[in-house]
């Protein structure tokens, strides 16, 4: 495709705001708080941080480099910057759409479930009889087909987005939905904030127990690390591809991964503070969004406001994530089979709905359809998160640390001085992919 006619992103904004979109989803909101939880508070958020700005960052700005170098998703990106007889690196592409389109599935199952809880929210039933039954409550409804229809509701709204193109949908729905979110996220933390016994919330949040850092808390905040940054799998090389060319790629890198880490800190400042303050246990796990929050809200006073601006706030940021994953595959099918984009989008929100459909189920009716011992979900989730996403990283970082030719990626990376260029592929070259090898290694075997 000529770059002429490649879509792009119209402002800075729109480029901050599509990217910071992608980036800030249930991974800050809902995976983040879980996983600190579980691994110490503070300790983890410190070996986050780190993990970002090593190894994050560079990812990021390799993906950028790669879809504003090419104007192609990552799939064409690699066919097309590898060099003659380097064919074979579209199929690390390829793995890309496709745990794109995987990660969309079960993704959209986990934000159907905040539709859900926003609608019991806001009619009132999520906070009305006081304390009760969370688990068996979310059991429930998980297990049901409720979930598969907000699910779908959830696909219909993305494939809706998507359908008018990027500027019309992806860049202004960004636009508008992105300050709302950090609004409701102001809102949400003030309130935290001044529940009695908020201090114990952020004691736990920020002041790092060494005696929790072990290997499990490095391989996880790595994981979370790429998962939060949406890298590994294309969609940022779709989002580089769109870019004007006059977007500065490692400026925007920074400040997409500084707003997210600061979103999931906000997030850990609202949820930890209230999870102390009202006696709950930090480490309850996945649960802690569906289950521990909504008994929290019961007790709070003006419960079911605060529980409707929450779960909207975690449906705009889930909302803006699935976009963008749904673009990853739309655009693969426009450019690989040359369709039109009604027609990639029907046939990436098909292709998804059917999964995800799978998904949905696998909490209740298909419950007993296992592979490997997991559910559907539970093997989209893994296959995904701890082999493809690695995989796709380490990729990434190989193919334009030591494959594309330097020339072309010092210009996509200028203006950055020299010593942040050279910074950024040593970092590629060496420091990524080794990292990201020893935690899919350990991922595999433990
Ligand atoms: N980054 C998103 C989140 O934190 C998830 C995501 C992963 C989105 C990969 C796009 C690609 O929720």
């Amino acid at each position: 495709m000529k770059e002429d006619n490649r879509p792009k992103f119209t402002t800075k904004f729109g480029v901050i705001a599509a990217t910071v979109g992608s980036a800030v989803g249930l991974g800050n909101i809902w995976r983040f708080p879980y996983e600190a939880g579980m691994h110490g508070g503070g300790a983890f958020l410190l070996v986050n941080l780190l993990c970002v700005l090593l190894i994050g960052i560079p990812v990021v700005c390799a993906e950028f480099v790669l879809g504003r170098a090419s104007r192609r998703n990552i799939f064409g990106a690699m066919d097309y910057l590898a060099p003659k007889g380097g064919k074979w690196w579209r199929i690390a592409g390829f793995l890309g759409v496709l745990s794109g389109t995987l990660i969309l599935s079960f993704y959209a199952v986990v934000a159907g479930w905040t539709l859900e809880y926003l609608f019991q929210s806001l009619s009132g039933n999520l906070t009305a009889g006081g304390v009760r039954e969370s688990h068996a409550e979310f059991n429930n409804f998980t297990a049901g087909w409720r979930c598969v229809f907000w699910t779908i509701v959830l696909l219909s709204i993305n494939g809706v987005v998507v359908l008018r193109g990027v500027k019309k949908g992806i860049e202004n729905v960004s636009n508008w939905l992105m300050p709302l979110l950090f609004v409701l996220l102001v809102m949400m933390t003030v309130n935290s904030l001044l529940l009695p016994g908020a201090m114990d919330g952020l004691r736990f949040l920020f002041i790092p127990d060494m005696a929790h850092v072990d290997s499990s808390t490095f391989l996880s905040a790595l994981g979370q690390a790429f998962f939060s940054l949406s890298v590994g799998l294309g969609t940022l090389t779709v989002y580089g591809s769109y870019f004007p060319s006059d977007t500065k790629i490692v400026k925007s890198a920074s400040i997409m991964a500084g707003l997210d880490t600061l979103v999931a800190i906000v997030a850990g400042m609202i949820i930890f503070p209230a999870v102390f303050a009202f006696g709950k246990e930090p480490a309850a796990g996945p649960q802690l969004v569906f289950e521990v929050l909504p008994d929290i809200f019961r007790q709070m006073t003006g419960g079911a406001i605060w529980s409707s601006v929450f779960f909207l706030l975690l449906l705009i940021a889930s909302l803006t994530s699935t976009i963008s994953l749904s673009e990853t595959g739309v655009a693969f099918c426009i450019e690989r089979w040359h369709l039109k984009r009604s027609k990639a989008v029907a046939l990436t929100m098909g292709f998804v709905t059917f999964f995800g459909i799978f998904c949905a189920l696998s909490f209740g009716p298909l419950a007993h359809v296992t592979f490997f011992g997991m559910t559907v979900f539970g093997l989209f989730d893994y296959v995904t998160s701890n082999i493809f996403l690695p995989l796709g990283g380490m990729m990434v970082s190989i193919f334009v640390g030591w494959i594309v030719d330097r020339v072309t990626v010092d210009k996509q990376l200028s203006p950055a001085s020299k010593y942040v260029r050279k910074s950024i592929v040593f970092l590629l070259r060496y420091v990524c992919p080794l990292a990201i090898l020893a935690v899919f290694i350990n991922n595999l075997i433990g």
